[in-house]
């Protein structure tokens, strides 16, 4: 479990401080997904890097699997099995899809291993093991690799921020698959996506930094409708 409490996120300049989230309270329980939504500028990216310890907080903590961690570094807490997929994977010359996956996962990958990790994104594991991670790959190809990397790692917590951005000619269907495979894991993402609420143990949103409210679709559809600057997104935006 992945307790947030009284989380409040500050930004000081010369005179002026702004608060970017205000007392944030969240629990997150095992075998669960959990989407974060709400306008921009709301505080999305925020929250998700307070939780990879990329940004801490001015006041709270975060506890996870009862031990607190707010003042762990992002390596501490990556090796506590808290995982993020960033928009793109690191490159460095040289280096191949393979190898990408070995060191998310931490060993070496039989071809099995490799086939089902990559297949899972919609990757051809005989055209894709041994590319190079260069600029030849596209950004839609470089996403699904960051997300087969996310399954090799197999992480308790695994935290995408807008999976959906430069999925092109990519079904959600697809993607929504991808997350209902992470067992025995906490599932935060962070989306404006219809198709992406829908598979939501519970949607979080948030609005000015605060959480406005919390449920199921169902509860939160009507916000989403009476909120002007705020507008979901189908399959084809
Ligand atoms: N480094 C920063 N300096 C100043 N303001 C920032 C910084 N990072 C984020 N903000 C502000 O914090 C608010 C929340 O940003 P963010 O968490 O990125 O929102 P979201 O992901 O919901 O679109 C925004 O008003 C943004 O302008
Ligand atoms: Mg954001």
């Amino acid at each position: 479990m992945l307790e947030l409490k009284n989380l409040n996120f500050e930004i000081k300049s010369e005179n002026t401080s702004q608060n970017i989230l205000k007392n944030i309270n969240l629990r997150f329980e095992n075998n669960k997904i959990y989407v974060i939504t709400g306008p921009n500028g709301s505080g999305k990216s925020t929250l998700v890097k307070l939780i990879m310890g990329i940004l801490s907080p001015n006041d709270g903590e975060i506890i996870f699997n009862n031990k607190n961690i707010t003042n762990l570094s992002i390596n501490e807490r990556a090796n506590i099995g808290i995982s993020f997929a960033f928009q793109q994977p690191i490159t460095f010359k040289g280096l191949k899809v393979r190898d990408l996956l070995d060191i998310a996962s931490g060993n070496k990958n039989d071809f099995n291993m490799i086939c089902n990790y990559l297949s899972t994104v919609g990757l051809c594991a005989k055209d894709y093991i041994d590319r190079q991670i260069d600029s030849k790959l596209s950004g839609g190809e470089l996403k699904r690799i960051e997300l087969a990397m996310v399954l090799a790692r197999k992480g308790k917590l695994n935290i995408f921020d807008e999976p959906e951005a430069g999925i092109d000619l990519w079904s959600f269907e697809n993607l929504t698959k991808i997350f209902s495979s992470l067992k025995n894991s906490i599932t935060i993402i962070v989306s404006h996506q219809q198709k992406i609420l829908e598979i939501a143990d519970e949607i979080i949103m948030l609005k000015k930094g605060e959480v406005i409210k919390k449920g199921s679709l169902k509860d939160i559809l009507p916000f989403i409708e009476n909120n002007k600057c705020f507008k979901l997104r189908g399959n084809n935006e």
